[in-house]
């Protein structure tokens, strides 16, 4: 491995499209392990076809919750990564994770936060009858979707929008804005000290022309 590459984990439960989307468009970070708590997460097969080890926990294995995160916290620890990146990752991480990997865990999130943290973002959206949603990557604090904010990318919400076209819609984004936020990061264009994002020129210029928004 280069050693300008930075290490990192992806934490994930299903599908793994944003993983693809960080996979494929990795530059300044090598995925160094993909671990996840459902045995069942289609995403796992990404990571095989991608050559990427996995290491996958079944809650049933262990007698108690607890033991099972401790499991799946020992496993992150082993890869010394310079970031957690959670991508679909549907478990409440513990305080002492975050304490012990400061500023370095990031989610993304189906909506323009702090706007509809939780469930069903787009159905929130929709009833909600916003004209702007979108989705927002931000650091992992003890609240739901609470961290501060990185970045966000919006999308239109046209009148004739369902909550799947929506999904859609605001996937697309996510799958540019995540890669941007964990390559800016391992580069140190952006970073962050004290759950403060600081972000160079060169950071402010490339998320204009993406038409991503930074949060200042
Ligand atoms: C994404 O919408 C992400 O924002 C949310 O969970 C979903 C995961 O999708 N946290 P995928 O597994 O990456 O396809």
């Amino acid at each position: 491995m280069s050693v300008n590459l930075k290490p990192i984990v992806v934490l994930i439960s299903g599908r793994g499209s944003n993983l693809k989307s960080l996979i494929e468009q990795s530059k300044n970070y090598k995925i160094v392990n993909v671990i996840t708590n459902n045995p069942d997460a289609a995403g796992l097969q990404i990571a095989k076809e991608h050559g990427i080890p996995y290491s996958s926990f079944n809650r049933k294995e262990f007698s108690s919750l607890q033991q099972f995160k401790e499991a799946i916290y020992k496993e992150i620890d082993n890869n010394k990564p310079a970031y957690i990146a959670l991508a679909g990752f549907m478990q409440i991480i513990e305080s002492a994770l975050i304490e012990r990997y400061t500023d370095r865990i990031i989610n993304i999130h189906p909506s323009l936060l702090p706007k509809f943290p939780g469930l069903h973002t787009h159905q929130q959206a929709i009833k909600a009858g916003v004209k702007m949603h979108g989705c927002s990557v931000h650091l992992v604090d003890e609240g739901i979707d609470t961290g501060a904010v990185i970045a966000q990318a919006e999308v239109t919400v046209e009148p004739r929008d369902t909550e799947e076209s929506l999904a859609q819609k605001v996937l697309k984004r996510e799958h540019e804005l995540y890669p941007w936020v964990i390559n800016a990061l391992t580069c140190g264009e952006i970073s962050v000290s004290d759950r403060k994002i600081h972000y160079s020129t060169i950071a402010v210029r490339s998320a204009e022309e993406r038409g991503f928004l930074l949060i200042k």
